[in-house]
């Protein structure tokens, strides 16, 4: 038999630690390093940090563990699972808005880490450096950043190239090709960030930033901020659309659920926290030297790595060569964590396909790849390169904006909501603590996770759809 595969002719990990590190790899993505600083740094620095670490441990850590479980007794993607584990009740549909969920978050995240791709290229090519006789450097960036999302020809291009790469590995299978890639990227992401973390810290004025970063301010703390403090750790984790399930569903039965959940969550956790210090100090540095503003700093997700941080990049002490070396590791760092995110989502969409359909794995991938490929197309040209798509065209906001909103806003939490209520009253809490127990035969936080997915992870979670609701459409 295939190595590759298990005894259902599915594939599987070859180790614990292929699993944690490819599910800490879909979880540490582009939410972590450019959405978590910035967030954080738009709702008042290190208030924000406490109230996300709380989401985190209240909320998202228990669902983390429901949708491993799920996955491992479900032995499927998450239609399958679900219709596997309840058979003839339509709880699979919560599957189903998961797989729909993945292929609209990679049809907008692609683009993002299409841009990462770009500004690697140029970082590597010593394009990042502002040429004698241009304007000052706040303009050239801001031109070139304009340049490449008005071009309909580079926004399209670089998708396609990131999608290729995704595709590629998701086609291979599990333990050769998600397994094998994972092992190189994940440790090299782990050197990047250190690196980079270095020099951000050793910056002039890095004090400031990270005393604003890490000393929690509770008065910035409003009901807004709650809401987009769970929304950013579901979105963080990949929670709330299958992906756990699915790479849970690769599991052997004696593996040990509850501390992979907690290795995954606090691998996570630990990246945004870092990918702060790199970001903090640098935009510190920017304020200390030229005594810009905070609030125009990181006015715009977009602006701040693209334009803001290339400048940054530029008046680095060591000259041309430090902005080569520190910009190349910046946009690497971003495009890895981008292409090990992608691959979980790829991968959720490809497993029902596999799974459910009985498609094989290679036609399966390409073809969910080519139509994530064409639905991102609308997005990639939303940011300017066509009118009606872009902001105050015909949507009012952006279709990119629209996507991301309806996605991160409203159906990742309808997912998490749906997936604990399935493990909390529906499949059964004994049911699910039999799983655990076949792989943890001394469950200690058993009686502590039933309560939470039971009462505390829904009724926060529906709290906080119903403020997204009254946000969104009350006025
Ligand atoms: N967790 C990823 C990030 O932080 C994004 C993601 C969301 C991946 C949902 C999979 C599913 O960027």
């Amino acid at each position: 038999m295939d190595a590759n595969l298990n005894k259902n002719g599915r594939g599987s990990w070859n180790s614990r630690l292929a699993f944690v590190l490819a599910a800490a790899g879909s979880a540490v993505g582009l939410g972590n390093i450019w959405g978590f600083p910035t967030v954080t740094a738009q709702h008042g620095g290190g208030g924000f940090v406490l109230l996300y670490l709380a989401c985190i441990l209240l909320v998202a850590l228990p669902v983390m563990l429901a949708e491993m479980v799920i996955g491992r007794a479900g032995e499927k993607n998450p239609v399958g699972a679900l219709k596997h584990l309840k058979p003839g009740t339509p709880w699979y549909l919560v599957g189903a808005l998961g797989v729909i969920t993945g292929l609209i978050i990679l049809s907008f995240y692609t683009v993002i880490a299409g841009w990462t791709v770009y500004y690697f290229i140029q970082a590597m090519g010593g394009a990042l450096t502002v040429p004698p006789g241009a304007e000052d450097s706040a303009a050239y960036f801001a031109g070139m950043f304009r340049d490449m999302i008005a071009n309909p020809g580079y926004e399209i291009l670089f998708v396609a190239v990131f999608m290729i790469a995704t595709t590629a590995i998701v086609a291979v299978g599990i333990q050769k090709g998600i397994e094998r890639s994972i092992k190189i990227m994940m440790p090299l992401l782990f050197l990047l960030l250190a690196f980079l973390i270095f020099r951000s810290v050793t910056l002039e004025g890095a004090g400031a930033g990270i005393r604003f970063y890490l000393i929690p301010d509770l008065t910035a703390i409003t009901p807004g901020v709650i809401v987009l403090a769970l929304g950013q750790a579901f979105f963080s984790l990949s929670l709330g659309m299958g992906v756990m399930i699915t790479y849970g569903s690769y599991l052997s039965k004696d593996e040990c659920l509850p501390s992979s959940a907690g290795y995954v969550v606090a691998t996570d956790s630990l990246i945004a926290i870092c990918a702060g210090l790199i970001v903090f100090p640098v935009i510190f540095f920017m304020i200390s030297a030229h005594g810009a503003d905070l609030n125009d700093l990181v006015a715009t997700g977009a602006g701040l790595v693209f334009v803001i941080f290339p400048q940054i990049l530029t008046e680095l002490p060591g000259g041309t060569a430090a902005t080569l070396v520190f910009g190349s590791a910046f946009f690497l760092l971003l495009a890895i964590a981008a292409l090990t995110s992608a691959i979980s989502i790829l991968e959720v969409v490809t497993a029902h396909l596999v799974d459910d359909w009985k498609i094989p794995r290679k036609r399966a991938a390409w073809g969910a790849g080519t139509v994530i490929f064409i639905l991102a197309i609308p997005s990639a040209l939303s940011h300017g390169a066509v009118g009606w798509l872009s902001e105050g065209g015909w949507f009012g906001i952006s279709f990119f904006d629209l996507l991301y909103i309806l996605t991160f806003r409203f159906f990742l939490p309808i997912g998490a909501l749906g997936l604990a209520l399935f493990v909390g009253w529906v499949w059964g809490l004994e049911k699910a603590s039999e799983e655990i127990r076949t792989g943890t035969p001394a469950f200690r936080l058993e009686r502590l996770w039933h309560l939470m997915i039971r009462y505390i992870a829904p009724v926060a979670i529906t709290i906080i759809l119903i403020a997204q609701i009254v946000d969104v459409f009350g006025g």
